[in-house]
This record gives C-alpha cells, structure tokens and sequence, in this order.
C-alpha cells in the first residue's frame, strides 16, 4: 500500500466496512512497559465483494488478525497511522463479520495512548507506575487498532487483566470480577454507543473517596496518601451532575462517574465518559493551602469535563473542524454551573478579563483561523486545542445566550442534545435548534461568526447627537489590507444609555448611522457580550474616565480591555489608556482590577527590553494606583472576608509587590524567614506565591535553595507549583541555568516544563535565557514533547513570544525555518504575530509614554 500523498481532502478511513462493537482486552507489563491486547469488533459490510479493512494503528505489533478461521495479509502506512487487512476473497459476504486481532503495544511514556506515568509512592518512597490511557484526539489507536473517529461510534466491552493487588476502572462499571493464578481479570459493562476518543481504562494502585448525593457513585479515585484531598471535587460532581440533568432535561446515562488524578498528564483533565481523568493539582485540593485561584480552577475543571459528558459524550461533534461544540460549550456550561453553585464569584463578570481577552488576543493575530477550521490530518487536529475552539466558542455562545435569553438558549441546547444523543452533529444542527427555540434565524446571524475568520473593531465617531458606527477587521499589528477586511460581521452594538441597554441595533454593514437623544453618556457593546472592540474619540475616552458610577462592572472591564487593546495596535493613543486607569483609582471591584492590572502587566511585558529608568517610571506609576489601596486592605485574611475582598486583597498585593512597592517587599520577605524558620501558618496561603516572587526578586543562591527545597518538599500541590515557577523568576545567569537544567535532568516532570518557563518568561534575563536554551536542546525537547501532544506547541510559545522586536521575528523564523514545525506550526504564526504586534507598539508609542511618564512626575 503506498501512502497518500498530501492532499486537501481530509484524510478518513474508507466507508466499506463501519465498526458496531469492540470487545478489547488489555493486560499491562510493568517490567517490559508493554501490553498485551487482543481486540474483536464487529463490523457492518456496506459493500459487495469487500476483501480489505483498513484502521488506525501507531507503534502497534499486529501478531494475528482473522475473520472467522481466515487470516489477513497485513500491511501498514506509517505515515497515515493505517493499517490495512486483505483477506481472501468471499471472507466478508457477510453482512456482519468480526475481525479478530492480537497485538502488542508500547505502554509509553509520553502520556499518550495507554501509557505509563510516573510517581513516587507517598507511603513509602518507592518509585511506581500508573497505567492509564489519554486517547482524544487521535491517540485510541497506539491503545488498541481501532477505527478512529469521532462519528464511527460503537459499543465497546472492556477487560483489564493484572496482579491481582491493583484497581481496574474503566468507563463502566464491573461486570464480573475473579482472580486465577495471583491475576485479577475484570470485566466491565458494555458501555453506550460512543466515540474511540472516549474510551479509557487504568489498571494502578488507588484508593478514592466518595459522595452519595447523587443517584449513583460518584468517586475520585487517587494513589494511596492522597485521596483525602478528594472530597471537594467528589462533593462537586454529584451537585453538577444533578444541576446538568436538572438543566438539559437528560439523565446522566452510566452507571457510575469515577473522577481520577493521574501523576504524569499533558492536559488539564480529559472528560472520558464515566472515567474523567485530571493532572493532580487539578482536581486534589486541600483548601486550607490552596490560593483562590487554584480553588475556582478545581471547580471549573470538574464543571467543565462533567458538561462534556453531554456535550462531547453524548452528542459528539461530527468531525473535529466541530470541536468549538465540544469545548465551547463545556466553557460556558462550567461557568454556567458556577454561576449558580457561587454566585458570589461572579464569574461571568470574570469572564470578560478572562475567556473574552483570550479569544480576542488569539484571534487579533493575522495567523488565527475561524471556529470551524477544516483540519484534515491528526498532527493538525491537536493544535486546534486553542482560544479560538474554547475561548472564542465559549464567547459566541454567551453572546447568543445574551441575544435569545438563556432560558430559550438552553432550552433550545436542551433540544440539540435530545435530537442527537449517541450521535454526532455539526454547527448547522444547533443553530438549526436555537433557531427552533426563538423563532429567530440564528444560523443567518451566526454562520459568519462561525465560518470566518477574526472579529472587528468598531470605530464610533459623533457628530452632536448623530452617532456613526463602522466596522472593519481588528488585526493586533494595526495593518490589516483591503483583501483581509471583507467580511462583514452582524454586530449586536447594544448600545448602553442611563435608561438601559438598547438590544435592537444591529450593525451588519459597513457603517451606519444613527441619533442620540442624549449623547452625554452612551458605551457601545452594553454588558460586553459581543467579539468586538470599540474605538472611540480621545473626548469621549476622557469622558469615560469620568462617568465609571454609570457603567457596570463588565462595561468598565470591557472598557480597560478596550483601550489597551486599541493602544497596542495604534487604534488610540497608548495616553488614553494610561489616563482611563488613573482616572479610575477608587475602583472597587476585584474585577475590573484584575482588567487593569493585567492590562498594565500587557505594557510592561511589551516595555521588558526598554531602559531601566523608564521601566521604574512605569513601577512609580502603578505605585501611585495601587499602593494606599494595597496598604490599607492589608494582607491578613479572615474568615469574614467575603470572596470579592479577598480577590482585592491578592491583587492589590501582588500588584503593589511587582511595582517594587518597599512596605509589601518589606512584609513580604518577614513572613518567608518566619515560614523558612519553621512557622508554616506565617504566609497566608492566597498570597504564597507573590510572596515567593518578591524572594526570587532578591535573588541569590541561598534564597533561591530555600525555594528549591519547597518544591522538593511542598505542604500542598498548589505550594510546589508556586515554587517551581518561581524557580524561573531568578535573574542571576548561574540559577537560571540551574532551573533550565532541572527540566531534564528529572526533577521536573515533563508535564510540568512549562511552568518554571512561565516563571523565566516574566524578565528579560529569563526571556533570553529561555530562547538560548531552547535553540541549544530542540533536539531533546522535540523528542520528550511529540509534535502529537499540544505541549510542544506551547513551550515554542512560551519561549519566544517574550520578545519585542522585529530583529527577534527575524531570529526566531530562522532558527525554524530549518525545523520540521509539524504539530506547532500554528503556535509557532501566532508567536511570531504577536511579537510583530509588540515590537509595533512600542516603536509607535514609545516617546510617547516617556512623555506620559515625564509630565505626570514618575521619573526619579
Ligand atoms: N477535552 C479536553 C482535554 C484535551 C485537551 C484533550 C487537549 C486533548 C487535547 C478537556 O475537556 C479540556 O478541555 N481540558 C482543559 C480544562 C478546561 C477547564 C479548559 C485542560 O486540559 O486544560
Ligand atoms: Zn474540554
């Protein structure tokens, strides 16, 4: 069999035969890292004088594989992960047939397939493995051969066989369980009617921890010494599996929901139907430890992978350019649920300075693609795993949501997923169901936002009364061209007055016109649910800073994020934002200061290679915003704090804490000798890890051993991330390099490489440290990070995107351009897209915030 050429079309598994039930039976080697498996699927024949099979396979050894008494020749494309089966003809005249196969895999290390991971015992220091399977997106098939694709769901009875001292689990529950010879052989249910990317099985020493609210077991599965940390995201699950069913009108359909914490995971967590599993800090919790951070990551991790038992499990995207209504919606289904769990977390406002930025920051990038993305191969399928599929997906659903009310929303979601259950749908079905549900033609409005690429910037300019709206593509660089700027987005301009929000305009041409009985006061994009920026005149900027009392707090959110967005592509002069914040340094909530805080982290990040003076300017300016709030907000946490004041008092900290502020560096640095001295209680846990960073800031080797020693021994999961991030923060070249050496070298895991980067990313030393190192040991980071996983994609990120200079565009490409960039070539645009945009910023606009800076006294 030759392999296909590249092609356009996408690459899928020939119609002849379709697959009905797998029963697969897999018995792990923890000497030889290998596993037994043999696997028997019935097949449907849809064709006449049918004599191959073709299936998916990687690093898969085929020992047998027969119809019946009749044996296949064999033959693979490596290349296309195919393996073909020609068997004699009249073999399938059968309009059912079963292929039998019997193989060996690789039980692997790089956390793909049904692969090996990695952990020392907490009891007793050993070193041990757990098995455990990660198949979405394309991996099932280095599991088991398989027909691996989203819409060829079948049935599937699953049997795990080891030492009889070791859990089984699987999506189902036992069926049967018996011992012979010292091994346990367990048979599990046969499951509903579901994709291969859902499949999963572990065989590890595990013990778990239970909530029995719900109508079935809910579990959280973890090795010994850990599980107690289990509970709150066992508490969790049963009341969000309830408040789905509740809501989508659907019974959860297993028997059992299993939550596990994998030692060795390259994603967050991964909504296997029945069998979720999640990295540990991402679903252990010890709260007492954690900051809120960590807490409302643990409860949108678990919301979101338990919406997908519905959104993704049950009704199942067609084919992967769907993936935005797999991920999208347990987005916004995640803070949908939190919404109602904690509604004093107020996560929708939090969603404007998070989910929204994200989609409009990746999306503002020339290299972006729409929602719908065709994507034809599995090394393309991964990088779609980004902002635009989640972030953006999530944003169009709240802006549909915002549109039709959620009420009808949902309802008409409650609908698409009854129509579909145990199939597939495409974007059409469900605009096609909302459509249904309101009376409103939702695919007209919404297949623009879907199939195109990008989102506009609405430029406002008045006349008097009379207002103009028009609209053109938003690019991050300021430079989109006549071809680009084609589409025409339908806007909902929700324009805000004093007497509310006005839902009924729509901008879905060019420019349009209208008047204003009161222009005194007027913001488009009311409550921020649109994809949009909105540009208005310096008059108007300024006149904003004045009216924040009539603005909500998403409106003033969407605001800040506005005009750091419009200054860093040259829509408005970089002085309008700086003015906005300053204007606005009574602010109270925690939100609107997150905005502004990481809107000032965006100028500073894009400012890190100027001169040091300007740079300090920059810290006195912040300074004057935040320090009085921080000092008297204080930092001591009580119980009485409610939520929104504890947010405040994190970020005024930490905020203050970056500016150099010497009250908070002072305080900062007493709590850590007491807590080295032993008194762990001395730094409150929310604040650990500004304060570790203030110490990094000091630097030194013996600071930077004190650190060192805390992640090797942590109280919490959420201390040993802190620790191991801050292990990038330190300037001096001798520990940089000694943090870049512990990447390989395994102290850190491979699934954590990323977070001391993170750490180094945030300076100038580490930026450049990081790139130098990367371009030294591509070799190795390639072969540790496969281009299938979506890790490689971010490290190439991460340790590039700090620049900000054409020079370094240049640099970068080249270092690639001799590179196979297969499985990162996405990430790698979108990089060098946003470094073009940084570099861009800075040349126009930087006389210009020295000037700012100047005038307003924050030079020494
Ligand atoms: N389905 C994904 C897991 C996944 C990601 C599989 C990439 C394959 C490639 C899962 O539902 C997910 O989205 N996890 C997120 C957490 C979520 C809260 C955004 C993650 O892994 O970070
Ligand atoms: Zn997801």
């Amino acid at each position: 069999m030759s392999s296909a050429a590249p092609s356009d079309k996408r690459e899928v598994l020939p119609s002849n035969v379709t697959p009905l039930h797998y029963d697969l039976e897999v018995e792990p080697n923890f000497e030889t890292f290998k596993f037994d498996g043999s696997v028997k699927i019935d097949l449907k024949v849809n064709e006449k004088d049918v004599d191959t099979v073709q299936l998916n396979l990687i690093d898969i050894e085929i020992h047998s594989a027969k119809i019946g008494s009749a044996d296949a020749e064999v033959s693979f494309d490596k290349e296309n992960q195919i393996a073909e089966f020609k068997f004699a003809e009249g073999t399938l005249s059968q309009e059912n047939v079963r292929l039998d196969i019997v193989f060996t895999g690789i039980l692997n290390d790089n956390m793909a397939g049904f692969y090996r991971a990695k952990y020392e015992d907490k009891l007793t220091g050993e070193t041990k493995y757990m098995a455990t399977t990660q198949m979405e997106p394309t991996d099932a098939r280095r599991a088991f051969p398989c027909f691996d694709e989203p819409n060829l769901k079948a049935t599937f009875d699953v049997t795990l066989i080891s030492n009889d001292s070791l859990t089984h689990l699987s999506n189902m529950d036992v069926k049967t369980e018996s011992v012979k010879d010292g091994k346990k052989i367990t048979k599990f249910n046969t499951t509903p009617k579901m994709s291969t990317y859902l499949v999963a099985f572990i065989v590890a020493e595990l013990k778990f921890v239970e909530n029995k609210d719900f109508r079935i077991p809910v579990r959280v599965y973890a090795t010994p010494g850990n599980e107690k940390d289990g509970q709150y995201a066992a508490d969790l699950t049963a009341k969000t599996l309830a408040f789905f069913e509740k809501s989508f009108g659907i019974k959860y359909p297993l028997p059992k929901m299993d939550n596990v914490a994998v030692h060795e995971f390259s994603a967050g967590a991964m909504e296997n139907w029945g069998l979720v599993t999640y990295r540990v800090v991402d679903l252990l919790l010890d709260e007492e430890n954690s900051t809120l951070d960590r807490i409302q990551r643990v409860a949108e991790v678990v919301q979101h992978e338990l919406a997908h038992q519905w959104f993704g499990n049950l009704v199942t995207m067609d084919w992967w350019e769907g993936l935005w209504l797999n991920e999208g919606f347990a987005t916004w289904m995640s803070w949908y649920s939190c919404n109602a769990f904690q509604p004093e977390w107020k996560v929708w406002e939090q969603y404007v300075t998070d989910t929204l930025q994200h989609a409009l920051a990746l999306d503002s990038l020339r290299s972006s693609h729409p929602i719908e993305v065709p994507v034809k191969r599995a090394d393309e399928i991964n990088q779609i795993f980004d902002a635009i599929s989640y972030s953006k997906g999530a944003s169009l659903l709240r802006m549909i949501s915002k549109w039709l009310g959620e009420d009808t929303f949902v309802k008409g979601v409650s609908e698409y997923l009854n129509k579909f259950k145990y199939g597939n749908a495409k974007t059409e079905d469900l605009w096609d169901s909302l459509s249904k549900a309101s009376g409103k033609d939702v695919r007209k409005v919404m297949d623009i936002w879907t199939k195109k690429v990008g989102y506009p910037v609405i430029t406002v300019t008045e006349n008097g009364n009379e207002i103009t709206f028009k609209q053109n593509r938003y690019l991050s660089t300021g430079d989109v061209k006549d071809d680009e700027d084609k589409t025409l987005y339908p806007v909902f301009l929700a324009l805000a007055s004093k007497d509310g929000i006005d839902s009924s305009l729509v901008l879905d041409e060019r420019e349009k016109t209208i008047q204003l009985k009161d222009s005194r006061f007027f913001k488009v994009n009311g409550a921020q649910s649109g994809i949009y920026i909105t540009s208005y005149s310096d008059d108007r900027w300024a006149k904003f800073g004045e009216q924040s009392n009539l603005l909500s707090v998403e409106d003033r959110t969407g605001l800040v994020a506005d005009v750091k967005a419009l200054s860093a592509s040259g829509y408005t002069s970089t002085t309008n934002f700086l003015q906005l914040i300053s204007k606005w340094n009574k602010e109270e909530s925690f939100v609107v200061w997150d905005q502004i805080v990481n809107s000032i982290s965006s100028l500073k990040s894009t400012w890190v290679f100027e001169p040091q003076d300007v740079k300090d300017a920059l810290d006195n300016f912040t300074r004057e915003l935040v320090s009085k709030k921080a000092h008297s907000l204080g930092w001591e946490f009580n119980a009485s704090d409610s939520f929104a004041t504890q947010r405040l008092k994190v970020t005024m900290f930490g905020t203050a804490a970056g500016a150099k502020d010497p009250k908070v560096e002072k305080v900062a640095l007493d709590m850590f000798e007491k807590y080295i001295s032993g008194n762990k209680k001395a730094i409150p846990a929310l604040i650990k890890p500004i304060v570790f960073n203030i110490v990094a800031r000091r630097g030194g080797v013996e600071n930077y051993e004190k650190i060192f020693n805390i992640y090797n021994n942590p109280i919490s999961n959420d201390e040993k991330l802190a620790a191991l991030r801050t292990l990038g923060r330190f300037k001096e070249s001798e520990l940089l390099e000694r943090t870049l050496g512990y990447l390989f070298d395994g102290t850190v895991l491979n699934q954590d490489i990323y977070i001391p980067m993170q750490g180094m990313r945030a300076h100038k030393e580490g930026i450049e440290a990081l790139w130098k190192w990367v371009q030294t040991n591509w070799d190795e980071i390639a072969k540790r990070l496969p281009p299938g996983l979506s890790m490689l994609g971010s490290v190439v990120v991460i340790s590039t995107s700090g620049f900000t200079s054409l020079k370094a565009v240049e640099e970068v490409k080249a270092f690639f351009e001799k590179k196979s960039t297969k499985g990162f070539d996405q990430s790698l645009a979108q990089s060098l897209d946003t470094i073009t945009s940084k570099a861009q910023w800075i040349n126009r606009d930087r006389e210009i915030v020295e000037k700012y800076l100047e005038d307003n006294g924050y030079f020494e």
